[in-house]
């Protein structure tokens, strides 16, 4: 499963890049408002830290507006994902970008039947939000299970990149069911690292080694 890290944050992408842990990044208008910086300057910076694919959504309402910044995004770097709404204009952008060879990201993904209408337009990448699911009392991670369904029986080469992380177990069980991608903000990328036992056992070794040196 490829990691991508759901941050605007540079400093955060950078921490996480050295370990080897970014295969991409994602941003949404609320993300590259947390980090508050320029838009261009923030996704240019991104991109001298990784060649994976970063993802920079579009703001307009209308396929024409989209495709709009879609040629202006496309110039801040060679590996841009555009990322495009789940709606009817939306879905008209996906299919113009599609033509184009330009790689496409569908947000905001409830439902199974928005997935299958996301991949149909030609996306590159779906994604479904788990933790916004799991804040209502729905479990997210069904929505992942029926998509990697849908998408297997009619092979469908639009990738599965689960959204809206909130904990290592959305992570597990994304794994689990074979999704493609992973977006996971940083805070939850260094929870992957820990269990008691570790930290238990790197601190033994730590007082054997002294006990071992001394002697
Ligand atoms: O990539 C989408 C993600 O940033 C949304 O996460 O926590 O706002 O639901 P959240």
């Amino acid at each position: 499963m490829q990691f991508f890290i759901d941050t605007a944050d540079t400093d955060a992408i950078r921490r996480a890049h050295e370990m080897g842990l970014v295969d991409g990044v994602t941003t949404n208008p609320s993300l590259i408002k947390k980090a508050g910086k320029d838009h261009k300057a923030t996704i240019q910076e991104i991109g001298t830290i990784t060649d994976g694919p970063i993802s920079v959504e579009t703001l307009s309402e209308t396929a024409e507006g989209m495709l709009k910044e879609a040629d202006e995004y496309i110039t801040w770097g060679k590996n841009i994902v555009i990322k495009v709404v789940m709606s009817p204009e939306g879905m008209k952008a996906v299919r113009a970008l599609s033509a184009r060879g330009i790689r496409t990201n569908v947000t905001l993904i409830f439902t199974p039947m928005q997935a299958l209408v996301a991949a149909k337009a030609g996306a590159t990448y779906v994604s479904p939000f788990v933790g916004r699911l799991d804040d209502i009392a729905q479990p997210g991670i069904e929505l992942i299970q029926q998509i990697r369904t849908i998408f297997d029986n009619y092979a469908l080469d639009t990738q599965i990149l689960v959204a809206s992380v909130r904990h290592p177990i959305h992570m597990l069980d994304a794994a689990l069911i074979g999704a493609d991608v992973a977006t996971v903000p940083p805070a939850t990328l260094l929870q992957l690292f820990k269990h008691p036992l570790t930290d238990q056992g790197i601190a033994t070794f730590i007082e054997d080694a002294k006990a071992w040196h001394k002697g």
